[in-house]
């Protein structure tokens, strides 16, 4: 029997919703009824719910007990999905709201200044947050990190968060962030912000603004020869900038 759950259909506008044609083994175990409905109708039918509860849990890669009252591995007929008792829960509830509503209030507003997109683009949990439960960008997690522990937490936590999500798009692992945050460092931590370049070196061995911003942070501390040696070797790399022409000049020069 082939199962069809609308695993992402996820719409949220109700109507557009395709029910399912058969039930499966998990809405088999869940409640004929459901209680406690706040926003979805009381009397969605249970595939449709699946479909949602799927969207939800796949768009923050959580599992149901993040939101549910029940135990890891055990069957849903165990659980209290009508309990409100955990916070992610009613978070997800005015979440669920603030999504529909810009899909059926907000977006639709576009017609008055422009020409909405053919077809339209629905928000759904996923568009925020990317397999995440709580959607910041990297630059933010990692800056926290290095306000809390310095350059080192920063470097660990950066690593952390690639070994888990490396490939699955939830955060930008590319070398422009890594930039952002070290030149974000910079004067307020500089060790913090040379062991972020340093970071960014590693993953991007050829990258010239990491290279350059190396530089920048020793030239600001007075460590000429440090500074020379990131940016020949940035040079090497680009030996048509004229940023590196003259911040070499600089240094020979002893301007400050
Ligand atoms: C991110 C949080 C979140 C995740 C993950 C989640 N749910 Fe829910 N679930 C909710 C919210 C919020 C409601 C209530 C919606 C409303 O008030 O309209 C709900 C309602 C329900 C209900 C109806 C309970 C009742 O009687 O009122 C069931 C059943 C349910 N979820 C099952 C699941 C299953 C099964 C999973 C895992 C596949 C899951 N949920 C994952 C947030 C979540
Ligand atoms: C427009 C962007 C956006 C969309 C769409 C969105 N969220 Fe969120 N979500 C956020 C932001 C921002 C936060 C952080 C809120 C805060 O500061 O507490 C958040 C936080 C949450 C949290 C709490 C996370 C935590 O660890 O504290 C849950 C649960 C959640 N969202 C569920 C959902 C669900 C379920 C959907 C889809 C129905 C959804 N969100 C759609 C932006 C969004």
């Amino acid at each position: 029997m082939k199962r069809r759950i609308p695993i992402l259909a996820f719409a949220l506008a109700l109507a557009a919703i395709v029910a399912a044609s058969l039930p499966s083994s998990a809405s088999a175990q869940l409640p004929e009824e459901f209680t406690n409905l706040q926003v979805l109708p009381e009397d969605i039918a249970t595939p449709e719910l699946i479909g949602y509860m799927r969207g939800f849990a796949m768009g923050l890669g959580v599992r149901c007990t993040h939101c549910h009252v029940g135990e890891e591995g055990r069957p849903f007929s165990e659980f209290d999905f009508a309990s409100d008792e955990k916070e992610p829960k009613r978070k997800a509830r005015f979440m669920l709201e603030m999504t529909m509503a810009l899909n059926s209030d907000v977006l639709p507003g576009i017609s008055e200044v422009a020409t909405r997109t053919d077809p339209a683009v629905r928000v759904q949990c996923v568009t925020c947050h990317r397999g995440v439960s709580l959607p910041r960008q990297i630059n933010e997690v990692v800056a926290m990190a290095a306000a809390d522990g310095g350059g080192d937490a920063a470097v660990a936590k950066y690593r952390e968060l690639r070994e888990v999500y490396y490939g699955s798009g939830s955060y930008d692992f590319g070398e422009q962030p890594l930039i952002e945050i070290a030149s974000g460092l910079g004067r307020g931590d500089p060790d913090a912000a040379l062991a972020i370049f340093d970071l960014a070196l590693e993953y991007y061995p050829e990258s010239v603004q990491a290279l350059v911003g190396t530089a920048q942070v020793y030239m600001a501390r007075d460590d000429k020869d440090a500074a020379r040696a990131a940016l020949l070797k940035a040079q090497e790399l680009a030996p048509d900038q004229p940023q590196i022409q003259r911040m070499l000049q600089q240094l020979d020069g002893g301007l400050k």
